[in-house]
């Protein structure tokens, strides 16, 4: 069971799918005046808009991937341009720009483990068209000098919310900050319906584009299909009402597991903060942190891998497809056809991403001291030890201890 949401599956997301079953309207589209019609979609649109402070909300059966490679498109971003991602992200992020044929640019992180506000802008060139931030591990990034730096070179800040859903940031849901935000419901996330996602923004001709990007061209309506004249070709990412309905009941427990993660957080943290050579990640606003991980930084690499192997975990830098070093695919530069922009393109002048191992020295040495203890997220690939969600405080001092104790031993 890998995130918290999964693991309060219960009698309320039952109650809210078999509403939509037994009324027959599975698609987000229904007769507005026939109250069977539940409009779960419209209404979990509403609720997250809400949350991050914004007016525009658009679910997605495509999930986190899906509204990135929708937002970059709709924000224009296209072969030719480039957009500043970090090379510690799930490869998601990068993929999204990649299949808009723009060039991703790999930049570093700091010790917030989010992207570095000072690399950021040495990576800025007359074709970079987005900084594509993302929130890892439930953490917000430095959003004040990214937004900072943004807006004084006139380029918009996406935020990649995924492992976010529920942090805020000077008390403002993560996504309601840059010029969209865009949450993940896999699994893995704070809350789920499966597979699925949102973006959202307070620019309504943003909003129009993603849309029309998700549905066919179409205008947006938000309860009734409508046969407007299309601004454009589009695909198909709807939200069926199945998922929607799911996400109703689970973002009602929201308040409940951040909760209960930043009080387990705040367990494991006091016992490990007993121990000196623990050292903790920056988190920019402490108060907004999500705390479905605890990253802690060791002082060596060699102790680090040490007591990763002793309590059974990895180093963040061992973390699958959430290290650009690791990411196969992108260092070798793989598209499904092979064929086009960014890595095939023909686009003079183009400058390509430069993808090798140790290109971010300043993120591999920081990755390579550090482990995330899971608080309320469990994936072999990020966090294999720490706690699950209906964990309480005996667990957290167990886990707590168990780590500390690992630590010491081979510090000795
Ligand atoms: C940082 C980040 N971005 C994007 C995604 C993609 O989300 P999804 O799996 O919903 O497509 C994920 C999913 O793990 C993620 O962690």
């Amino acid at each position: 069971m890998p995130g918290p949401g999964i693991e309060l599956i219960g009698a309320e997301e039952t109650a809210e799918v078999l509403e939509v079953i037994s009324s027959g309207f599975l698609s987000r589209y229904g007769p507005s005046d026939n109250p069977a019609f539940g409009a779960k979609v419209h209404r979990i649109e509403g609720e997250v808009a809400r949350l991050a402070g914004v007016r525009f909300a658009l679910g997605l059966s495509g999930g986190g991937s899906a509204g990135l490679w929708i937002t970059l498109l709709s924000l224009g971003v296209g072969a030719g341009d480039e957009v500043i991602v970090p090379g510690f992200t799930f490869v998601a992020s990068i993929s999204a720009i990649v299949y808009t044929g723009a060039t991703p640019v790999l930049a570093e992180v700091d010790r917030s483990f989010d992207l570095d506000p000072v690399d950021v802008e040495a990576r800025i060139t007359p074709r970079t068209k987005a900084i594509l931030v993302v929130h890892m591990l439930g953490g917000p990034a430095r959003l004040d000098e990214l937004k900072a730096i943004a807006d004084k070179h006139g380029i918009p800040l996406v935020e990649d919310c995924a492992q976010a859903f529920g942090a805020t940031y000077h008390g403002v849901g993560v996504g309601g900050i840059g010029a969209a935000g865009v949450y993940s419901f896999n699994e893995y996330k704070t809350i789920t319906c499966g597979d699925g996602g949102m973006i959202v923004t307070d620019d309504e001709a943003l909003y129009e584009r993603a849309f029309a990007m998700h549905d066919q061209g179409h205008a947006p309506d938000r309860l009734e299909s409508k046969y407007a004249p299309r601004p454009f070709l589009g695909m198909n990412f709807r939200m069926t009402e199945l998922s929607g309905a799911v996400l109703l009941a689970q973002v009602r427990k929201l308040d409940m597991i951040t909760a209960h993660l930043r009080a387990n957080k705040e367990i494991v943290q006091q016992f490990l903060e007993e121990e000196p050579a623990i050292e903790f990640r920056t988190l920019p606003d402490p108060d907004g942190d999500l705390a479905t991980h605890l990253v802690v930084v060791l002082p060596s690499a060699d102790i680090a891998t040490k007591v990763a192997r002793e309590v059974g975990s990895i180093t963040l830098s061992e973390s699958g497809w959430h290290v650009y070093s690791r990411m196969n695919h992108v260092l070798e530069r793989r598209t499904v056809t092979g064929k086009g922009c960014p890595f095939n393109c023909e686009i003079a002048d183009h400058s390509h991403g430069d993808y090798r191992i140790g290109m971010l020295p300043q993120t591999d040495a920081l990755l390579e001291r550090s482990i995330s203890i899971g608080i309320g997220v469990r994936d072999a690939n990020l966090a294999p030890f720490g706690l699950r969600m209906r964990d309480g405080a005996d667990e957290a001092r167990t886990t707590a201890l168990t780590f500390r104790g690992a630590v010491q031993k081979h510090l000795a």
